[in-house]
């Protein structure tokens, strides 16, 4: 049986770092809360024209799981983009990626799920390479979140960031099982309205006029979408924890959505991951949706915290309602 395996990670944040205090400035809000009600410390924005934008990112990222994967650009064969702020609404931003990388045998598209999309390039990816339709794939979570941020709602300007983080994935018949093991998916858009974009340019504050704006903006019902995030979470981890047979035991790493500190504790504490087991970056790079988990696992891997054989369980949530799961059994 062919199962897809990881052989490359890579991230990229923007250079501009925006503490809490620094958005003290912004809204009224103060440090003590962002950091008691949340978990975060600073977050990464974009500037125009420093090669920051959503693709740009992306292609960064993608340059350093590449290397790591060593695999050329021009072998792969699909090009995924998890995100909900592209460069434009069309073309893809998959496909500036594809340009920058001159990939030029590789389908490029975008998927769309809120800050679930990783997981569900994830998946397109990984059922592409077992069907045995495409060899070499690279799939990525890229934001530019900073763009449609509402800089006058101090209860989302202060959870949000840029970034991206990308892994190269190939195929594998090894009977040792390494690769991606599963991935399950959900969605209920009867709850699209906790999380939405509505049409209304944001006014960029003056401290970050270098942040160019789409015409529409974030609006979000935080309290209703952490409960619903806490038992959406935990459950399919679950879920994705029996399909295969598992225990919260067997899983050496939690990789999860970096939306607050609070959900990612109580997600652990449901599932008895301690959180030695789990791993945040949400203090440097606050939320930034499809790109949270890959920048977090491209971390980890990084750190040496993985090894092969090692079983890491991925999970998100974000609009639409969206949400997810996957159990990697690691490949390097
Ligand atoms: N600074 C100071 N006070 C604030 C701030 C702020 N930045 N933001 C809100 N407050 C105030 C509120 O006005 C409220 O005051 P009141 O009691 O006088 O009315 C009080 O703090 C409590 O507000 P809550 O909204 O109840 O605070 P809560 O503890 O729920 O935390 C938060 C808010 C951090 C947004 C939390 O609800 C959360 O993390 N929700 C989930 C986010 C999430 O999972 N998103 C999904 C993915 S995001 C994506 O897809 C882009």
């Amino acid at each position: 049986m062919i199962k897809a395996r990881i052989v490359g990670t890579g991230s990229t944040t923007p250079r501009r770092i925006l503490t809490n205090k620094d958005l003290e400035a912004i809204v009224d809000t103060s440090d003590e809360w962002i950091t008691r009600r949340t978990g975060i410390k600073e977050r990464r924005i974009s500037t125009n024209g420093r090669g920051e934008n959503t693709s740009e990112l992306a292609t960064s990222a993608s340059l350093k799981a590449l290397k790591m994967a060593g695999i050329l650009p021009e072998s792969l064969d699909m090009i995924v983009v998890g995100t909900v702020t592209p460069d434009r609404q069309f073309p893809s931003a998959a496909c500036f990626v594809q340009k920058a990388l001159q990939a030029s045998k590789a389908v490029a598209f975008d998927v769309s799920a809120g800050c679930s999309g990783f997981l569900y390039a994830l998946s397109v990816a990984d059922n592409a390479i077992a069907r045995g339709t495409c060899h070499n794939a690279l799939v990525i979570g890229a934001e530019r979140l900073s763009s449609i941020t509402n800089w006058e709602d101090r209860s989302t300007c202060v959870l949000l960031g840029d970034g991206a983080g990308a892994v190269v994935l190939t195929p594998t018949t090894d009977a040792g099982g390494d690769g991606v093991l599963s991935t399950h998916l959900q969605s209920d858009g009867n709850f699209w309205n906790l999380l939405y974009s509505y049409d209304q340019r944001s006014k960029i504050p003056e401290i970050l006029d270098t942040i160019e704006g789409k015409p529409f903006s974030l609006r979000m019902e935080g309290n209703r979408l952490f409960r619903k995030a806490v038992v959406c979470l935990a459950d399919i981890a679950a879920s994705a924890l029996e399909h295969n047979g598992l225990t919260c035991n067997d899983i050496k790493l939690m990789v999860p959505h970096q939306a607050n500190l609070r959900i990612i504790c109580a997600v652990a504490e449901r599932l008895s991951i301690p959180m030695e087991r789990v791993y945040t970056n949400i203090e440097r790079y606050g939320n930034t949706s499809s790109a949270t988990i890959p920048i977090a696992l491209d971390e980890a891997n990084r750190e040496g915290l993985l090894e092969r054989g090692d079983h890491v369980l991925l999970v998100t949530f974000g609009a639409g309602l969206t949400w997810g799961a996957s159990i990697v059994k690691w490949s390097f």
